[in-house]
């Protein structure tokens, strides 16, 4: 066995997919919601037995390691090698299992680890105290420290960019990671220096970027984030999500602040499930990656107007997404880690647990803007708040809806229903329904399943079926010749191998019948399936033979007629 293939017998599909999707377990496969496109009922499969994913939805499909290719963003030798290592399977030291963005990128990655070392030693090294301190008043303690990887860059002109030259990366390398900057004078220098250092995490774990705080107020700005890299896309990623997904799931909510200091403080408040968005505008991808693991979120932001701008501005992109939306607006101007540390982790967990939905903190904003003492301004108020209820994808949710907020606002009844049936006229319902599949017959499916699946099956059927000429007429014929193509070759006879053969048509064809829940027909099953397509075999050269026949007959070749005949009454007996 090859080393790819030995890999993935040994690592159990359902446990690595299951990381990043929550899976319920349907028949012989497992559903979850696809994490490549956005949907409400699950269509994305994981079949353990197959060892394959495929999601009826979007038809994106393949091995584990496509899909930790295409979760992770790596390339195919990179998810080898995480794969590899999670699972502490050596990898073969050939030279041959890489190319050139790999390299680049495993470069990248491996001054990350040193800077975060560097980073790490110099905060706790005597040049640290000052910045120790900062922390310390902060609230900041050891264990949090360590727990984030804090860290600090020194004041110095190029101590780290002189340490990656001692390790060999190239200037191109330094500058390319983001952490080293050119001189115009040429020469390189680093780009974070007298900076508290808060490391960036991928989803897996790899520190892919730093965010370096200002220690001094006069120091701009007071933020200094990364760049981006071949491994950091700002907007694909949310900070502490690596560590913060499996309290997502336990609580079945996450909580998004703003910060990275907030992040630190609510988590150190007993609170895991919280996530940051680096300091950018929520992205629908950042949604995505945490929606895999719970559909409900609390809005944290700063309770500043840019904070309230920020978290109205989300919203309808997080109801795009499916995420059921609540928000904590904390009083006294706090920010989520300012709070905290004023009024204690107790009093923070209880904001976030009665947080309102996210119409009723629209409608609360919106109060102050519109004379609710008139029944035109309440109108108007309930108007402002419609899109946000239009986008709403349930219409049992939308009416219920409805009726709360215009209690909360006191409209009369009558005045909502008439506005919101104006506007649910217009609404487009955004209907995507998924295609419907391609099934091929029944009996195909379970013969094709149990020759995917039983070196036995193949051994007796496959010879036969493919001199068969009644499967010519299947839409499965091309997974039919695909076997037999597959076992000729002698490859190991796998789905994945299978898979590969395909054209994408076929492929398509494969996993819509190949992958389904309710397969897995016995031997004795596909053995009748096998008599039928006999008999299906019989009943055609019987048909071929009779116009055989016609045609000899009318030609004159009676010699051959009689022939044609003889063979003919020998194959009824047959039938
Ligand atoms: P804040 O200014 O609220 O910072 O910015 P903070 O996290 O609360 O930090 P402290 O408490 O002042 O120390 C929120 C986030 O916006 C991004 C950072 O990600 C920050 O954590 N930001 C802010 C920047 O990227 N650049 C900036 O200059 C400021
Ligand atoms: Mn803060």
């Amino acid at each position: 066995m090859d080393f790819i293939a030995q890999l993935k017998a040994q690592v159990d599909i359902v446990g690595v997919i299951q990381e990043y999707v929550r899976l319920k377990k349907a028949g012989a496969t497992y559903k979850g919601l696809c994490p490549f496109h956005t949907e409400k009922t699950p269509s994305f499969t994981v079949n353990p037995a197959r060892q394959f994913f495929y999601c009826h939805g979007c038809h994106v499909g393949g091995d584990v390691l496509r899909f930790v290719e295409l979760q992770e963003r790596l390339t195919f030798f990179e998810a080898l090698k995480m794969l590899a290592e999670r699972h502490g399977i050596a990898m073969p030291k050939r030279e041959g299992l890489s190319d050139e963005s790999t390299k680049l990128r495993g470069a990248l990655f491996e001054m990350h680890a040193i800077a975060e070392a560097e980073f790490r030693s110099a905060l706790h090294s005597p040049a640290g105290a000052a910045a120790r301190d900062y922390l310390k008043r902060r609230g900041v303690g050891e264990a949090a420290c360590d727990q984030f990887g804090l860290g600090l860059a020194l004041k110095g002109g190029s101590r780290l960019v002189q340490r990656f030259q001692k390790e060999g990366f190239t200037p191109e390398e330094i500058e390319t990671s983001g952490l080293g900057l050119r001189r115009e004078e040429g020469g390189l220098y680093d780009r974070f220096r007298g900076r508290l250092m808060f490391p960036i995490h991928s989803e897996s774990g790899k520190i892919i970027a730093f965010g370096g705080r200002a220690l001094e107020p006069e120091d701009q700005p007071k933020y200094l984030n990364s760049p981006e890299t071949p491994i950091y896309k700002k907007g694909s990623v949310l900070y502490n999500l690596h560590r913060a997904k499996e309290g997502v799931r336990k609580a079945d909510r996450s909580v998004l602040v703003e910060g990275y200091m907030d992040v630190i403080g609510v988590w150190s408040s007993g609170v895991a499930e919280v996530v940051a968005s680096c300091g950018t505008a929520l992205t629908a991808q950042q949604v995505q990656s945490v929606r895999r693991h719970s559909a409900n979120m609390v809005l944290n932001f700063d309770p500043d107007s840019a904070g309230a701008a920020a978290a109205e501005k989300s919203i309808q992109m997080l109801l795009d997404e499916h995420m059921r939306i609540r928000i904590v607006a904390l009083e006294g101007g706090l920010d989520p880690d300012e709070f905290v540390q004023k009024h204690g982790p107790e009093a923070y967990r209880q904001r976030l647990d009665g947080a309102k939905n996210y119409f009723h903190w629209l409608a609360d904003r919106a109060r102050s803007r519109f004379d609710m003492r008139s029944a035109e301004g309440r109108v108007a108020v309930f108007q402002f708040l419609l899109p946000a209820i239009q986008g709403l994808g349930d219409k049992l949710e939308r009416g219920s809806v409805v009726n709360d907020v215009a209690g909360y606002l006191q409209v009369e009844p009558g005045l909502v229903l008439e506005n919101f049936r104006k506007l649910a006229v217009d609404r487009k319902e955004k209907v995507l329904a998924p295609p419907a599949a391609e099934l091929i017959r029944p009996l195909d499916r379970i013969l094709l399943g149990a020759l995917l699946s039983s070196a036995e099956a193949r051994e007796h059927w496959l010879p036969e079926i493919r001199q068969m000429r009644c499967i010519e007429r299947s839409a499965g014929r091309r997974l039919y010749l695909g076997l037999a193509g597959l076992a000729d070759s002698g490859a190991e006879i796998t789905f994945g191998a299978l898979h590969a053969r395909l054209e994408e048509a076929d492929q398509k064809i494969l996993c819509q019948n190949l992958l389904r829940e309710d397969e897995g027909g016995t031997l004795e099953q596909a053995a009748a399936c096998m008599d039928q397509l006999r008999l299906e075999e019989a009943t055609l050269r019987l048909t071929e033979l009779k116009g055989q026949i016609k045609e000899a007959e009318r030609s004159g070749n009676l010699a051959e007629a009689l022939r044609l005949y003889g063979e003919l009454q020998g194959g009824e007996k047959g039938v």
